[in-house]
């Protein structure tokens, strides 16, 4: 099969700005679609602050960086997606959204043979492609923040994605732009969150039942286990909102009470307190 060229991308967040980098970074074409103006500035100031941060790192010249800066296009008319040959979908974790995303992509992605990737963290592929007329061309690819730095994507099909999709995918993620895959079932939070955010919530129901500060909490991982980050650290990073929604979703389907999120994370996400994206989580950030 022809090798992925067109690089579409659905919203300009943390993960969404991240992928739109490192495919520019690896020679492609990438259109980034985000819902106005706003969205669009605040997306194109995510990518340049991270590649004027390899530019002061001298990983990247300058020259480098404008060269990928001017391979990555911006817009707000999803039909400029049509000929792409990999769209990545990285709105905010809310099926409603997502589900209308596919929907669109479903509509304007011409090509049979394109993908359709959301790298959703928590809710399971069928649920995405359910609402689309072609079912073979969606999958989940949930990558890692930050996405220029961490090297593992999990790769889910549902029950209805096709085999030329799947290796089609594989061979991007990992041949183009040299990603380690691994295959996992289509199920709430996949393998990494299925384990990693019932840790994560225990830890907030430390602080919140006052057994331990969040600075102890993190300390104590750091120090005790050699955990690059603590738990709470790691909440900030990933997106309190983020976390929240996965944990809501594994609890849907297990109904396991250690995957409820906790009253604290419900709380913190109302006042609007997501981690480092919004300034302040369990921590406070410059
Ligand atoms: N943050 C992480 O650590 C992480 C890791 C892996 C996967 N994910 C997943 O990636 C996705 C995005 O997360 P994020 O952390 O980048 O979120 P974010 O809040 O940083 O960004 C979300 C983006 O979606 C845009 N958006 C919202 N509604 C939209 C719509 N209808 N059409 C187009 N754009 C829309 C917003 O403008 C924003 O740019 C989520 O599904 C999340 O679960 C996040």
């Amino acid at each position: 099969m022809r090798p992925v060229e067109q690089v579409g991308v659905v919203g300009c967040g943390v993960v969404g700005a991240g992928f739109a980098e490192i495919c520019a970074r690896a020679d492609l074409d990438v259109l980034v679609h985000t819902t106005g103006p706003e969205s669009v500035e605040r997306g194109r100031l995510r990518v340049r602050h991270s590649l004027d941060r390899l530019v002061r790192k001298e990983m990247l010249s300058e020259r480098e960086r404008d060269a990928v800066t001017a391979r990555i296009t911006f817009s707000t008319d999803a039909k400029r997606l049509r000929d792409r040959d990999f769209v990545l979908e990285a709105v905010v974790e809310r099926l409603a959204v997502k589900q209308e995303v596919f929907r669109v992509l479903d509509e304007v992605v011409a090509d049979a043979d394109a993908v359709l990737a959301s790298t959703t963290s928590s809710f399971p592929v069928m649920k995405l492609a359910a609402v689309t007329s072609s079912p073979e061309r969606v999958l989940g690819a949930h990558l890692f923040n930050p996405v220029p730095v961490m090297e593992l994507v999990e790769l889910t099909g549902s029950l209805r994605t096709g085999a030329r999709a799947l290796d089609r995918a594989r061979s991007f993620l990992s041949g183009t732009l040299g990603k380690q895959v691994i295959t996992s079932k289509d199920r709430p939070g996949f393998l990494v969150n299925a384990l990693l955010i019932p840790y994560l919530l225990s830890a907030v129901r430390m602080v919140e039942s006052e057994v331990a500060s969040a600075e102890a909490v993190d300390r104590s991982m750091k120090l005790g286990c050699a955990h690059p980050m603590g738990p709470l650290e790691l909440t900030d990073l990933i997106g309190l909102d983020v976390v929240m929604a996965v944990s809501k979703e594994l609890y849907e389907e297990s109904k396991e009470p250690l995957h409820a999120p906790p009253g604290l994370l419900l709380r913190m996400v109302e006042a609007g307190l997501l981690g480092r994206k919004t300034g302040q989580g369990f921590h406070r950030y410059a």
